[in-house]
């Protein structure tokens, strides 16, 4: 894929691999819409890369319609969709019988509605153009059973199931799911679940977002 001009909306992109996959795709003529709650840090993002950027929670209900909205304004449609924005659940992180239906559900609303959500209101329109791509960004929590990982886990795992679906039910339509686990990356997120960690032995996130933005130019 030649990525020069390319339509692409980044959830959770003010900082860690999303902010990284920002400023790769920019350098390579990308025109992204970037989205986060936090404003302050999102624009700073957006004014460094030329990028779009709209403040909304993608875990709530009517965020995905404003996110499609605001890409049809703003780019004109959008060509590839990459869902990134994640949450844990309960920090610091707990095991299942501690873990209350609040921060279970914060954990699939941000994950897995959210995506669910937004891969609805914009897979319609690449089905009519017969080309789109759809990343989402999982984890190795999703396929190995991690004590204290539960709700995080349960929403990788249901994010990547929910990309085979699509893709079964929109097969041969052009658009194409796929997920992508970065590996431990030194971000945020990382600190909160593991705040022990030796960080020298994770990769930074630009290094992750090359070998994203490598495999999105690979494709057909
Ligand atoms: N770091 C790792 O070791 C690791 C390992 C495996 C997989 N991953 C995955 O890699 C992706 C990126 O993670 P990261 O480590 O870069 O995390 P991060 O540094 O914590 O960044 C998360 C981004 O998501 C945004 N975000 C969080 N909740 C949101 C919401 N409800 N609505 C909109 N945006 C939201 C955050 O901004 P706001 O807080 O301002 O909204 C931020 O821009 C995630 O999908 C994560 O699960 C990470």
């Amino acid at each position: 894929m030649n990525l020069e001009k390319t339509r692409i909306v980044i959830t959770g992109a003010s900082r860690g691999l999303g902010a990284a996959l920002a400023r790769t795709l920019s350098s390579k003529g990308a025109r992204l819409l970037l989205v986060a709650r936090g404003a302050q840090a999102l624009d700073a993002v957006a004014k460094e890369t030329g990028a779009h950027a709209l403040a909304a929670d993608v875990g709530a209900p009517g965020a995905a319609l404003t996110i499609a909205a605001a890409a049809q304004q703003l780019l004109g449609g959008v060509d590839v969709l990459i869902h990134n924005a994640s949450v844990l659940g309960p920090t610091p992180l707990k095991e299942l019988l501690d873990t209350t239906d609040a921060e279970f559900d914060s954990a699939l609303q941000v994950n897995l509605l959210g995506p669910f959500r937004l891969t609805r209101a914009l897979a319609g329109a690449m089905a009519l153009k017969g080309r789109g791509l759809v990343v989402q960004v999982t984890s190795d929590a999703a396929t190995s059973a991690y004590p204290t990982w539960g709700a995080y886990g349960v929403s990788k795992a249901g994010l990547e199931h929910l990309g085979r679906i699509w893709g079964a039910e929109l097969e041969g339509r052009g658009v194409k799911f796929v997920s992508f686990d970065p590996g431990e990356m030194d971000t945020r997120l990382h600190a909160e679940a593991m705040p022990d960690a030796d960080r020298a032995v994770l990769a930074r996130p630009e290094a992750v977002a090359s070998r994203l933005v490598a495999q999105l130019e690979a494709a057909p």
